[in-house]
Order: C-alpha cells, then structure tokens, then sequence
C-alpha cells in the first residue's frame, strides 16, 4: 500500500494537532506494516522517544516539504529508517546513549581535550592508528576527529571531503571492521570518535552521481541540475566564489552539457536538499555512520546546505531548519551523537547554528582568527572585542577553541565591528595575508596564500602553527608565540582543538607541490606526515620539539587540575594596555585570570587592576608565584593562568 492511497495531504481542513495526530498514526501503521514489535525492550525505548521527537520533527518536515506531494511518504519511511537504526545499534553503543543521557553536559568539563589527524598521514591505515591510541590517552586526549577516511575518488578528492561512499573506508586504510574496532579502542580508552558528515555535497563518482550524470532522472533530482545557464547565470549573480582557482562561479559543465552546483570543487556537486528524498538518504547514511560508533559528527558546510535564487545561498532559514530535523532523527536512532557546525562564516552566522537543537558544538573561526591577528598587530583591541561581544553562547553549547585547522585561515572577523575600532576591514585582511605570507617586512610568518581570487582582492592563509608563529624561521619569540596561542585555546572555553603533530613543533609540508593532485591547494602545506624524528625528539628539552612538547603538557595538565576551565563562560578583563589581552574564566568556586601579552616586549601592568583579587596569586602553567599588590610583568608573549 502507498501512503498517498490512504493519506489525504490536503490538511488545511485539519487544525494543527490533528494535522500532527493524523501523520503520527499514518506513520505508526507504516512501522506497524514492516512487522516491528515495539512492544519489547528496544520498542519501548524507542516508541517513548518517538513520541518526544515526533511533533517536532513533523513540524519541520511540514515546513521544509510540505508541498511536495509524497511528504508524508519520506516522513513514514525515515521513521521506519531510524526505528531499525536502532535495533541494529550495538549495545554498548546504547550503554553510552544512557550514559550521556544521565550527563549530558559531558563535553563541558575541563579534563576535555580535542585532537585531530589525517589517517593515513600519521599512521599509514586504522589498524596503524589503534596503535597510537596508548600516546593518546597518555596525552590526555578525549576527542579524536579523524578527517574524511570513506572511498573517495583515487586522484584528487579534496583530502576526502569528496564521498563517493558513506558506508566504505578509502581501502588503502582499511574496513569498516578496522573503523570500528578503533572506535571501539577509542571509547576503551575514554576518547570519543568525531568523523565528519560531508552531507552538502557527494563526490562525482558517488553511486547516487554517476546515475545523474548518466541522465536517470531520480537521481538527478539528488543534485542542482540544469540544462542550459539560465539559472546557473541566475544564482550566480549573488552566489559567492569559494574556490575560485578552481572554477568561477557556483557551477560547472557536465560532460552532457547540463550545469551542476559545485560549491567546492568540480568533483563535489551539492546535494539538492528541497527534494525529500535527499534528506531521507543522507539521514540513513547518518545512522550508519552513528551505529559505527562515532560519538560526534562534523556537519561540514552547514552554511551551504540550502540554496534560494536572489540569496547568497549561505546560512538561509532552512538550514537551520534541516540540522534541527536530522537532530531529531538522532535523537531517535543515535540518542548521544552530537553535531559540530563547521561554519566559517560572518560571526553572527556560526553563532546562529549554535543551539542544542541544532550544533551544540562549533567550531570558534574567530578566536583562531583573531589570535593571529593580534599576533601579527601585536594590538589585542579585536580580540579583546570579540571576547566581550562574540563569545556567549547557550550554557548548554560549546566552542572548539583551536589555533590551526586542517583548512586555510580566513580573516572571518565582522567588518562593523572592526569599522568601531577604526580599522578597515578589506585593508587589515590584505595586510594579515601579506604578513602570513612573508610578503610584509620583518614578518616571522611562513605562510602561503590559497584561493586568492583577483575579482576581490581576497585570499586565505595555510601553514602549520610553527610555520606561522616564527618557530619555522627560527624566529626568537617563535615558541613562546606558539604557547601563547595554545594557551589561549586551551583556557578560552569549550573543548580545546590540537593539531595532531602540533604537540612537537609540526613544520610545513611543500612536498604537495610535486603531487599534480594536490600542487593546486595550498592547504597541503599545512598537512604533513606524522613528524617521527620530531616526537622522537621530544623528551629532550634541548631540542625545539622538546620545549614545544614540555610547555604544551604543562598547558594540557594545568587545564586538566583546573575546574576554572571548564564550560564556557568568559569575561572580558580590561587590561589597560593594547597589547596584553586579560580575561578571567570562572566555574567549580576557582577563577582563572587569563593574561596574555601579544608584544614583543615585557609589559607591565599596575597594580591598580589587581586590587580586588587576592595578593597572591600563581600561574597554574609553571605554579610560578605572583604578588599582584605591586604589578604584574609579563615577558614578551607570556600567558598567565593566574588564580
Ligand atoms: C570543509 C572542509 C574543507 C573542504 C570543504 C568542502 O570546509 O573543512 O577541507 O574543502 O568543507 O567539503
Ligand atoms: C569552508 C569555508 C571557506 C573555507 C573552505 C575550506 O566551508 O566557508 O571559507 O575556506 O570551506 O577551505
């Protein structure tokens, strides 16, 4: 029997709680025809949290396709798609549904420690990688972000951000067994496992791709296809240029003639979300992915997820509305899986996806940006700006607060704010890309420029965080640079990011040059191996690696003993010099005084701001003392966890 036999999706007759009763029971006898009890254990646990998403997840349904005619349809087979997600769920998987059930502000705690890696760059394959997890867990990590490890296409696949296939790892690195065998040793190990969810957009060569561009028109309908350039021509006139060197504008030709959207690279057609069946299949390879064990998914691209003609196509209303409803097909199937918005956007932009109901985790761009820009002006003005106005969230939310990325940095801070402190915004970012780029007297940076697009002026920066602090060009400040900016990630809020590799000083990588692959993406630079001599390096204090390794394991076990730290709550201090940022962070009956000085030079601070705390105070990195009462002097780029 079809739904649409039954059901009369002419509701308008109906009020709205008899709209949402009517599709409930419509639904339920679609679970009840496919034979499933809800009558036993995992039947119960599901029809109660059923009942609690249900409204909801209809109501956004209703908004999103409630014109399409087979609405109910896709409603009726995504809950039968998340009923049997759940039976099939692993029991220790639902074990730690209930364990993140009784704490779910888990991820808030300071003993929190974010890292990330490429697979196959620091361990070769998942089964080399388990080996690492020993180091891990002795390093105090707790959330491990693997980058993309599913089959994508052999030569170029942007680092794997191209999918060709949500339910099969790049064999080079192993089997879905291996995967999950390591999220198994992982959660052993008290680390959770992030993997992204590439959902804007598939790989040329994805099942559902190579139907569409063989004309089928099912799957045509997956993508944004058109057969001449009037729309392309149309959407492009508000439609920014994201990787411009790859192609201009938003489309590309395909090899019939039609146009695609390609956001991203040519090889990367976005999906075509106001088609219900797009979000039905990619919530399915939601589920599979969450039943592997993945504690936490990164929603790459969230601003690009829906697209209306005459918009930019960024960040519209019904992005938002699409996370809320794959939230609730989670909260379904996959109860603890949690989303991060990757969001690199105007900061009212990445703020807007932060909501329990939506990403309770983010990435912070603008923290990370504005390090780097203070490190550069060595003017804490912005950064302290950005504290004070940009940095609460929802109690219940938390920032990634990192200091690199495996991306470029984009100088993503708002234009109005910076206009406030009477600085240009369109200018300071060619200065900030002059001075990462080496291209700016006496700058210690080592960077290079990705994405510059001629039309605009604009480019990004890519290079390893000693690249771009002067520890590459062996410059004095470099190290005590490169602390300073994990000092501030490590003690801003949130879960602290580290770049795997980072712990001992990672230099850049310019043998992407020679991949024809790869020599076009700059980003690469900022990728390399596992640095084995490095970390063989590290327990000597003589060497770079060594200092690096010694300070970031007093940054990690400071932040580990104090509770101060955890959540995300922070204020701005007023220092009263434009060069040492100060804010305090305060939780568990501890606040912590943050003060950092972003100049090449001590600097002092009176003792005038330090009468309302006490006398005596110590930095929780070295436990160094401090007598407030007369001053405070900073060396240069010091930071201070005072309490
Ligand atoms: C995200 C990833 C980036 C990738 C892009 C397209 O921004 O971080 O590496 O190129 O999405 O998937
Ligand atoms: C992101 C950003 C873009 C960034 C790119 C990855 O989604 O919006 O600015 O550079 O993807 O590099």
């Amino acid at each position: 029997m079809s739904c649409q036999d039954s059901f009369d999706w002419d509701l308008e007759m109906l009020s709205k709680e008899q709209q949402l009763r009517a599709a409930e029971s419509y639904v339920l006898a679609a679970l009840a025809e496919t034979g499933v009890a809800l009558e036993d254990d995992d039947g119960r646990a599901f029809r109660t949290r059923f009942e609690t998403q249900f409204p909801q997840l209809f109501q956004l349904f209703a908004t999103l396709y409630g014109e399409h005619e087979k609405c109910l349809d896709h409603l009726a087979r995504l809950v039968v798609l998340a009923f049997t997600s759940w039976r099939d769920r692993a029991d220790d998987l639902k074990e730690l549904d209930q364990r993140r059930e009784a704490q779910p502000d888990w991820f808030q705690s300071n003993q929190m420690l974010g890292a990330f890696c490429y697979v196959d760059l620091y361990a070769g394959n998942l089964a080399g990688l388990r080996k690492h997890v020993p180091y891990f867990q002795e390093l105090g990590i707790t959330y491990l972000h693997l980058m993309p490890l599913f089959d994508c296409p052999k030569e170029n696949s942007d680092g794997g951000y191209a999918v060709s296939s949500y339910r099969d790892v790049r064999s080079d690195l192993g089997t879905m067994e291996d995967l999950r065998a390591l999220a198994k040793d992982l959660r052993e190990a008290g680390i959770s496992l992030v993997l992204d969810f590439v959902f804007n957009h598939t790989s040329n060569e994805h099942e559902w791709a190579l139907k569409a561009a063989a004309g089928d028109p099912e799957y045509s309908d997956y993508y944004w296809i058109f057969e001449d350039r009037r729309m392309p021509d149309a959407f492009e006139r508000t439609v920014r240029e994201v990787f411009p060197e790859d192609h201009p504008g938003a489309f590309i030709q395909m090899e019939d003639g039609r146009w695609i959207w390609s956001t991203f690279h040519s090889f990367q057609w976005d999906l075509n979300y106001s088609n219900p069946a797009v979000f039905c299949a990619m919530a399915g390879e939601m589920l599979s992915l969450a039943n592997q064990g993945v504690d936490l998914i990164r929603m790459d691209a969230v601003a690009f997820i829906w697209k209306r003609l005459g918009t930019t196509c960024e960040s519209l209303p019904e992005a938002h509305l699409l996370l809320r409803a794959f939230n609730c097909v989670c909260r379904m199937a996959a109860p603890s899986l949690l989303f991060k918005s990757e969001a690199i956007v105007h900061p009212d932009e990445v703020v807007s996806y932060i909501a329990p109901e939506e990403c309770p985790i983010s990435y912070n761009p603008l923290l990370m940006a504005l390090g780097w820009e203070a490190l550069a002006t060595r003017n804490v003005e912005l950064i302290d700006q950005a504290i004070e106005r940009r940095q609460p969230i929802d109690p219940n939310c938390a920032w990634v607060n990192y200091v690199r990325s495996h991306d470029d940095i984009g100088w993503t801070f708002a234009d109005e704010d910076a206009a406030e402190l009477d600085i240009l915004g369109f200018d300071h970012r060619l200065f900030l890309n002059a001075f990462y780029t080496n291209q700016f007297e006496g700058s210690f940076a080592r960077g290079e420029p990705f994405q510059y697009n001629p039309k605009t002026g604009d480019c990004r920066v890519c290079g390893t965080t000693a690249a771009l602090t002067g520890v590459e060009a062996d410059d004095v400040g470099g190290i005590d640079r490169f602390i300073l900016l994990y000092g501030i990630a490590f003690s801003a809020g949130g879960i602290p990011l580290l770049s795997l590799g980072d712990e001992v000083g990672q230099l850049n990588d310019h043998s992407y040059r020679e991949m024809p692959s790869r020599a076009k993406d700059q980003r690469w630079v900022g990728r390399p191996m596992r640095p084995d001599a490095l970390y063989d390096q590290r327990h000597d204090t003589t060497t770079t690696a060594g200092k690096i390794f010694t300070r970031m394991k007093q940054l990690i076990e400071a932040r580990r003993a104090a509770p101060g730290l955890a959540g995300n709550a922070i204020k701005s201090v007023a220092t009263e010099n434009p060069h040492v940022l100060g804010y305090v962070r305060s939780g568990g009956g501890q606040d912590v005084y943050v003060l950092a000085n972003f100049s090449d030079m001590p600097q002092k601070l009176s003792a005038d701001q330090f009468l309302e705390m006490a006398p005596r105070m110590t930095d929780l990195i070295t436990g160094e003392p401090f007598h407030v009462r007369t001053g405070v002097t900073l060396t240069a780029h010091q930071i201070l966890w005072l309490t």
